[in-house]
């Protein structure tokens, strides 16, 4: 990998008081790359995404996006940066009163100065990209689980992203879905050209979708590699982590 890295994570160290989440998290992540971060509940997936996101500040270390600071940057390079980002939530996180349209329509009218005419192209175009151009006038309150995991795609791609975070993209979902989503997660970074950070408990699709694995353990990362190296791994936690048994080191200590 020679690309200069679109993510770095030096050292990185964040408590929320006294409980150290994050001991010492090195990553670099390159262009187009899909890296799946795996971990226990609470192991600090999701921290690690608003980090990169710039809502968390380490207490030690630091983050870099294109080679800048995140902690460093002023509102106006952190607004630059956020506009680069995608971000798709476990639940969605669409607005209810708000129509899928409006919903998409969003970032676009309040980032940009995009015509109204422009913007519904966009929101057309990205519908269409997750299979959902129906939906367009519809509540969320009229869609299944699955479709609005779907819209929150299209709306965490809106600005046509460079990273896309995704926290727990298919969980709760059927296995189906599930793998539409997979899918869906593999072809956006392939016509976007998006680099993409996943974090998911479901190993199958984890497999599936990264290029990269990173698995989050004690609060640092203690195996990376490809989905080969993870199959094939000697690591107790990640084979224990990968075949789900109970007995093993990950729930040592909470015993
Ligand atoms: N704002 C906060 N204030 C205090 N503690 C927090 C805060 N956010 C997260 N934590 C703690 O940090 C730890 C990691 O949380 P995080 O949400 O990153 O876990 P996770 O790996 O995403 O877990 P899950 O798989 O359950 O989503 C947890 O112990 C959590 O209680
Ligand atoms: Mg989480």
């Amino acid at each position: 990998m020679s690309d200069a890295p679109l993510i770095e994570l030096r050292d990185v160290h964040l408590a929320f008081g006294e409980n150290e989440i994050l001991t010492g998290v090195n990553l670099r992540l390159a262009p187009k790359e899909r890296l799946v971060v795996l971990g226990q509940s609470g192991s600090g997936k999701s921290t690690l995404l608003r980090l990169i996101l710039g809502i968390l500040k380490p207490t030690g270390g630091s983050v870099h996006f294109q080679g800048g600071e995140v902690s460093k940057m002023r509102r106006r390079q952190l607004n630059a940066m956020r506009q680069k980002i995608g971000m798709v939530y476990q639940y969605s996180a669409l607005i209810s009163s708000l129509s899928v349209r409006d919903n998409l329509a969003l970032p676009l009218e309040e980032l940009t100065d995009k015509k109204p005419g422009e913007i519904d192209a966009l929101v057309d175009e990205k519908l269409k990209l997750v299979g959902m151009a129906d939906a367009r006038d519809k509540m969320p309150a009229e869609l299944s689980g699955g479709m609005r995991k779907r819209i929150g795609l299209a709306r965490g791609i809106i600005m046509d992203p460079e990273l896309i975070l995704y926290d727990e993209p298919s969980a709760g979902l059927d296995p189906v879905i599930s793998s539409v989503i997979d899918e869906l997660i593999i072809a956006l970074s392939e016509k976007i050209g998006a680099t993409s950070v996943i974090v998911t408990h479901e190993m199958e699709s984890a497999f599936k979708i990264a290029t990269r694995l990173a698995m989050l353990f004690k609060g640092g990362i203690i195996a990376e590699g490809t989905p080969e190296d993870f199959k094939n791994s000697a690591d107790p936690v990640v084979k224990q982590f990968i075949t789900g048994a109970t007995e093993g080191p990950i729930l040592e200590g909470a015993k």
